[in-house]
């Protein structure tokens, strides 16, 4: 049976008037593609990464006042804030190819 653990989903707030949150979603999904990371090893484990739209999360400061989106890492659980389309390379080279957190886009 597969675990769920084997998958990394990254939810991304769309709840912003100006719905940037759709532009990072797919710049995301982009990157992936690009970097070919949709599957990838980590710690000795394949693993999955996907990418999911949602509602608000509740880190409206860093999402629906901004000029970016907020989303979550699952089910690691970090928490990116004021992400914007420009920021997807970043996420998916160093986050998730390298295991790397961000410390510019960390809200919590
Ligand atoms: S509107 Fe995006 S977190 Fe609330």
């Amino acid at each position: 049976m597969k675990s769920a653990a084997a998958v990394t989903r990254l939810f991304v707030c769309n709840a912003q008037k100006n719905e940037v949150g759709k532009d990072v979603a797919k710049a995301l999904k982009i990157e992936l593609k690009k970097q070919g990371l949709k599957n990838l090893f980590s710690g000795g484990e394949k693993r999955k990464t996907r990418v999911q739209t949602c509602n608000c999360l509740d880190l409206c400061k860093h999402c629906k006042k901004g000029a970016g989106a907020a989303l979550i890492i699952y089910p690691e659980g970090t928490v990116y804030g004021d992400v914007k389309p420009k920021d997807a390379p970043d996420i998916v080279r160093e986050h998730l190819g390298e295991g790397q957190v961000i410390n510019r886009l960390l809200i919590e």
